[in-house]
């Protein structure tokens, strides 16, 4: 590499100065600039000893002093703000330069933007970026999508540099063209939304259904951190349960309004799932959970009008907690099963190519979701690339067949003590549905031919049948 910087970045809020810092860390010369310059001289006063960093004023200047082909990753705010950027940004460039665009972007986006931005002989790169704050400086997962030459020419060697490694390997590869890389990061959005309310049931249950005090269900974490249940999300929990609030010398937990955010990847997942006909039970259930959440006035409304049990009266119940663990643990397969088949039909229907075995490589650090059982997801799809559901995997099945009465207890025990489990209790019903050879189906088929006449089928002959329901009863065969 020459000492003229080939990396220019745009958009130095906390992901894009920590993703160019980390760049920098690594001996590659990065030119940085930022529409505000005054956060432009903040950073280069901050950091600017750091590495080889360079900060312009301008979008000329910036674009002006790369050398060529250019590669310009831009992190600023996703949507309108991304696409004046690019706006801006294109005049100044030559056919053969790479734009990266490395914010949340909805894959769609991205896909018109692919399409808009080769119109003019430039490549463009949506990529995926998971870690946060910490991960973006100290190794990101990273998921890129788009054009593929160009990224392995001049993007690749940059991305594997400053992602996590994990076991040797970067946690970073290429995803697929156009949206893959941006859809790849939304499912796993989706994926920790799924994650995080799977945790929040086990500690309402450890709670209100065990009956154990805040700092045991800490331990409780700590402990299933060194299962197989290992991540950073757990590990997390922990954490944030042990933690004291100074003012009042209360739980944390307990002084925090309990009303989750969300800033919509977790929606856009649910609803391309709907689109796709792709049954995403617990991704969308830990969306519609924090809608509920939200609705924190009604919610105390209703406590005093709504009739119920509310939790367990009385001391602890340690077999509940025992149960716990196997449920969290078979929940958590089921989501990732889900995640995995809409990939696995986005793949499909958009022509993709996913390597479905390569995302939970990627995924297994860096990034929120990162856990030790993806190692075992990697597994399976090496074994047997065209798994129709990662619940058949030997391994899962076998999990899943172990986990499941202990899972069904926790199902049932939160239904009679009126703790909602949203998630663990549409695991358990995605996992009973899908295992039926035969469910009942057939009444909605004789229900929508009776007031629809919408037909259906038989399962000893082929063709589309109908009553005269209005008539003589009698079936008739259609054309
Ligand atoms: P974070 O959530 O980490 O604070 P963000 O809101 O996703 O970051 O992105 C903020 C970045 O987008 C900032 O660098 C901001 O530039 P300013 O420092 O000038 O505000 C940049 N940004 C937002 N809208 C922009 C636009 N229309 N053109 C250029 N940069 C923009």
């Amino acid at each position: 590499m020459t000492s003229q910087p080939h990396f220019g970045l745009t958009g130095l809020a906390t992901m894009g100065a920590n993703l160019a810092r980390n760049v920098a860390h690594h001996d590659i010369p990065v030119a940085v600039h930022n529409r505000t310059t005054s956060r432009t001289e903040t950073f280069m006063a901050e950091h600017g000893a750091e590495g080889p960093l360079s900060a312009h004023d301008s979008i000329a200047g910036w674009v002006g002093a790369l050398a060529r082909p250019r590669v310009l990753m831009i992190m600023v705010q996703a949507g309108a703000a991304t696409d004046a950027v690019i706006e801006e940004i294109l005049p100044h460039l030559e056919a053969g330069d790479i734009l990266i665009d490395g914010g949340n972007a909805n894959f769609r986006d991205t896909q018109r933007r692919h399409e808009a931005v080769g119109a003019h002989g430039v490549h463009f790169i949506g990529s995926g970026v998971s870690g946060g704050e910490e991960g973006a400086l100290n190794g990101p997962s990273i998921m890129p999508g788009g054009d593929r030459a160009p990224y392995e020419e001049s993007v690749r060697p940059i991305f594997e540099a400053i992602a996590a490694q994990v076991d040797g390997t970067p946690c970073c590869t290429y995803v697929g063209p156009d949206g893959a890389g941006h859809y790849v990061k939304m499912v796993h959005n989706g994926i920790e939304y799924a994650d995080m309310q799977l945790i929040a049931e086990s500690y309402d249950l450890l709670r209100h259904g065990a009956g154990l005090e805040v700092p045991e269900i800490a331990r409780q974490f700590e402990r299933w951190n060194e299962s197989e249940l290992e991540s950073f999300l757990i590990e997390i929990s922990a954490r944030v349960l042990a933690k004291t609030d100074e003012a009042t010398g209360r739980p944390l937990v307990d002084v925090i309004l309990d009303s989750a955010g969300q800033k919509g990847t977790g929606r856009w997942t649910a609803q391309d799932a709907l689109e796709r006909g792709v049954a995403l039970t617990g991704i969308t259930e830990a969306v519609f959970a924090r809608t509920l959440s939200a609705l924190k006035d009604e919610r105390v409304a209703a406590a005093d009008r709504l009739a119920g049990p509310t939790g367990r009266a009385g001391g602890a119940d340690a077999s509940l907690a025992e149960d716990l663990g196997h449920a969290l643990y078979a929940s958590k397969i089921v989501s990732y099963a889900q995640g995995f088949a809409q990939m696995a039909a986005a793949s499909e229907a958009e022509g993709w190519q996913l390597d479905l075995g390569a995302m939970a490589t990627i995924w297994r650090g860096g990034c929120i979701i990162r856990a030790r059982f993806l190692d075992r997801i990697r597994e399976a799809y090496d074994a047997e690339p065209n798994l129709a559901n990662l619940m058949l995997a030997e391994f899962f099945a076998q999990a899943l067949e172990r986990a499941q009465e202990p899972w069904r207890r926790v199902v049932a025990r939160s239904a009679e003590l009126g703790i909602p489990t949203p998630a663990f209790s549409s695991s358990l019903a995605y996992y009973d549905g899908y295992r039926r050879a035969r469910g009942p189906a057939s009444l909605i088929q004789g229900l929508r031919d009776l007031f629809g006449a919408h037909t259906y089928r038989r399962i000893d002959r082929d063709g589309s049948f109908h009553i005269a329901w209005g008539g003589d009863g009698s079936e008739h065969e259609l054309g």
